[in-house]
């Protein structure tokens, strides 16, 4: 709040969405994260819920819910020297998809012991060796790391995993043991609905660990331990970057579940590792070529709904490719795993329906073709993301998108670039508006 003839008074708030305070020479700012006011200052405090100031040129007082004085702590900001612009890119999201080769390689070194194939992570609130279930929430496209990751931990780590999105975990009043292991995923760390689930984990007495891309967020404030995704700035709408980073971390975190948890040797380790350190080159092998995509937008353009199908690993790919697609072209489009099309979906199939399959040849990979050939008995449209060769299938296939053969433990990484390319570039042909579309928010800090 500022007053009609106080020209040095400012009054600031701060109840649910963040609030972020700017130390200037001279100057004081009020913004909403790091990033706002990274043009002004790298020396920011954060006000808590129910915290208020009072705040002039000089200083500041911050007062808690009770009315009592507090010091918030000044950090410097990383934001501040982080360059956000463009480029020579049309769109952020088109920069930020084709910064993920760096992004996800920076992300790695962070956590790998590149010379010896190791997994290298920070000390973490709880020992994964005593953890008998782990708990992830999420929303959105961060919801979708955290499903690929449930895979990995099962498969790898043998460590069961319950997982839901944060709107319906934080009023679902589970029952949790004491001492249990809760991981959050959020790019902003500011999301109403995710940090909502971890205070609630938090009165369960759970062991709280967040990865997060802004580590100055609420939610990395209110963790136990905090596992960065070194991804920068991300300004598009439409998460990316952020979420392949998040999956880098998710997929080391799971190495090393494995690992404590004695079902993952050193010979195990290298193996995954090996195929992890692979990923920035198969990215950056992927996106040389986006003419296929550009041809195909005019296709799917036409499209009222399209469908994505998936299986494993793959499923949530599929609901990732979805999502992108809708939130940014407009067009409605379901993901699936590909083993429930009988159970309904498959009533949607005729020639006006696109479906495009995830489809690494895995050891699901025939399984998935059984689902193809049922999609191309109705004159679905097929759209096949895979390394396979379409002949392979028996199928006609409309459109293939190759990509690289990959370890099956990486596909998610790798396939997330071609379903974030098919949504960028129908968006792009569709001429919305592609880093700010309609009715979003890039954080959602409110219910
Ligand atoms: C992703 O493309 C969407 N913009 C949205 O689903 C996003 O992933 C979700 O709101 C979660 O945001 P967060 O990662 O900042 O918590």
């Amino acid at each position: 709040m500022i007053f009609r003839g106080y020209d040095n008074l400012m009054v600031a708030a701060r109840q649910g969405s963040p609030l972020a305070i700017g130390y200037g020479d001279g100057e004081m700012y009020v913004g909403s994260d790091a990033i706002a006011l990274a043009p002004f200052t790298d020396r920011i405090s954060y006000l808590e819920d129910g915290d208020w100031a009072v705040i002039t040129r000089e200083g500041i007082a911050v007062r808690d819910r009770a009315g009592a004085a507090v010091e918030r702590p000044i950090a410097r900001s990383l934001a501040a020297g982080l360059v956000v612009d463009k480029g020579n890119y049309r769109h952020f999201m088109a920069k930020e998809i084709h910064e993920q080769p760096e992004v996800v390689g920076h992300t790695l070194a962070h956590y790998l012991d590149l010379a010896n194939y190791r997994v290298d992570l920070p000390a973490l609130p709880f020992d994964f060796a005593s953890v008998t279930r782990l708990s992830l929430s999420a929303c959105g496209t961060a919801f979708y790391a955290c499903l690929v990751a449930k895979y990995w931990f099962e498969r790898w780590a043998k460590l069961p995993v319950d997982i839901d999105i944060a709107s319906e975990f934080r009023y679902r009043e589970t029952t949790m043991a004491p001492g249990g292991a809760a991981l959050f995923v959020s790019q902003s760390g500011e999301t109403a609905d995710t940090l909502a689930s971890l205070r609630y984990c938090r009165e369960q007495h759970q062991h709280v660990l967040s990865i997060v891309n802004v580590q100055e967020s609420s939610i990395a404030r209110e963790s136990d331990g905090v596992l960065p995704t070194l991804g920068g700035p991300e300004i598009g709408v439409a998460s990316t970057k952020a979420f392949t980073c998040q999956l880098t971390v998710l997929a080391c975190l799971a190495i090393a579940a494995g690992k404590a948890r004695g079902v993952i040797g050193p010979e195990l380790e290298a193996e995954l590792v090996k195929a992890l350190v692979e990923v920035p080159r198969h990215m950056a092998t992927m996106l040389r070529d986006e003419t296929p995509y550009e041809t195909l937008a005019h296709s799917l353009s036409k499209a009222r709904d399209v469908l994505y199908l998936g299986r494993g690993s793959s499923y949530p790919i599929a609901l990732e490719g979805a999502l992108k697609l809708k939130e940014i072209s407009y067009i409605h489009a379901e993901g699936y795993a590909a083993g429930e099309l009988k159970h309904g979906p498959i009533a949607l199939i005729d020639e006006e329906v696109p479906v495009i399959v995830i489809a690494p040849r895995d050891d699901l990979f025939d399984k998935t073709v059984s689902n193809m050939q049922e999609v191309a008995a109705r004159d679905g449209k097929i759209i096949l993301v895979s390394d396979a060769d379409p002949a392979s299938t028996g199928c006609e296939v409309q459109t293939m998108l190759p990509v690289p053969t990959v370890h099956p433990f990486v596909t998610p990484l790798v396939y997330a670039v071609p379903v974030q390319l098919i949504a960028y570039h129908t968006a792009v042909f569709m001429g919305t508006d592609v880093d700010q579309p309609r009715n979003l928010a890039k954080s959602v800090t409110v219910e």
